[in-house]
């Protein structure tokens, strides 16, 4: 068997359309543009790479950005008192801080101190609790961008297993909550497996949905996949390759030869979930501008009546 590829390249291209015509919508009611502000501490080149490729894509669709980058040595004081500020601005709708944060930043206290209206990320407290209780806000944009792969690649939840490895705040855990939610855009069967799990690949193997974020290079073989099964690599991991002009590749968290001889489908890396983490998060930016430039109430959604659905 040879595993189909899910594009999140071309995935992420539709859903940067659906945006941009949101943003043109946004624009034609309000006069308004929606606007990101981006905060990054330190200088770690990933992140550099990541908050560009975020203002780029931002700018694709009309979103604005403002970033501003702060030393590795400010305190943590300095960069809640920065929130502080980008909250306060009303020009500005979205506000994220890319992580990860210096060893001395607590991610929960900034994470914290961010307007729960502009948390484009889905990190605040408010936020993280209304998704576990079925009314999200803002969904953690790696999670949603994943279940946005699986729907656009035809692959239903629905009733299946997935075993996400990995229990991090902004990937394993939200999408946990996302894919057990009682609708029918997920309404799955749900396994966490952690550091703390016994016998992985005994888990794994059980996965119709198998999802990678155990931030380990090719950590997830080809003998930890039931044949048949999707899987879904959320890892990047720069591995040295004197062959590259930059000098490394990029690599995720299954060893993606492998595997692809086993699974029915499979993301890439690059190419996968990284260009849907980013548009998902453009989705956020213009949902935050919608709520803050209408004024609507952020009303609980009811609650969904499964029986009405049409679940698969
Ligand atoms: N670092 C890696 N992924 C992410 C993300 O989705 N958001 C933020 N803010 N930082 C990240």
């Amino acid at each position: 068997m040879t595993a189909d590829l899910i594009d999140g390249r071309k995935i992420a291209a539709k859903v940067r359309d659906e945006v941009r015509a949101g943003v043109q919508e946004l624009k034609g009611k309000t006069g308004l543009a929606p606007k990101l502000g981006v905060v990054m501490v330190g200088n770690n080149p990933a992140s550099d790479v990541y908050v560009k490729t975020k203002e780029k894509a931002a700018r694709s669709v009309g979103i604005e950005t403002r970033t501003v980058r702060l030393g590795a040595d400010v305190s943590e004081k300095e960069v809640t008192s920065l929130l502080d500020c980008l909250n306060e601005d009303d020009s500005i709708h979205g506000v994220l801080v890319q992580l990860p944060l210096p060893d001395h930043i607590d991610p929960l206290k900034v994470a914290s101190a961010v307007d729960p209206m502009k948390d484009v990320d889905g990190l605040h407290p408010d936020n993280v609790g209304l998704l576990l209780i079925g009314a999200p806000r803002f969904v953690p944009c790696t999670p949603a961008g994943i279940q946005r792969m699986l729907l656009e690649s035809g692959v239903t939840t629905a009733g299946k297993h997935v075993v996400i490895c990995g229990r991090s705040l902004i990937v394993g855990r939200p999408l946990a909550a996302l894919m057990m939610q009682k609708h029918s855009e997920a309404n799955a069967t749900v396994t966490v497996a952690h550091t703390g799990t016994k016998n992985l690949a005994g888990v794994t193997k059980q996965a119709d949905i198998l999802v990678a974020a155990i931030d380990q290079p090719g950590g997830i073989n080809a003998d930890m996949v039931k044949p048949g099964a999707v899987v879904i690599d959320v890892g990047v991991h720069r591995m040295e390759d004197g062959t590259r002009e930059n000098g490394y590749r990029l690599v995720g968290d299954v060893d993606f030869e492998g595997a692809k001889g086993r699974a029915s489908a499979i993301s890439p890396v690059p190419g996968g979930v990284g260009p849907m983490t980013v548009a998902m998060l453009l989705v956020n930016t213009l949902k935050a501008a919608n709520m803050a430039t209408t004024k609507e109430e952020d009303v609980l959604r009811e609650p969904v009546d499964i029986e009405l659905l049409p679940v698969s």
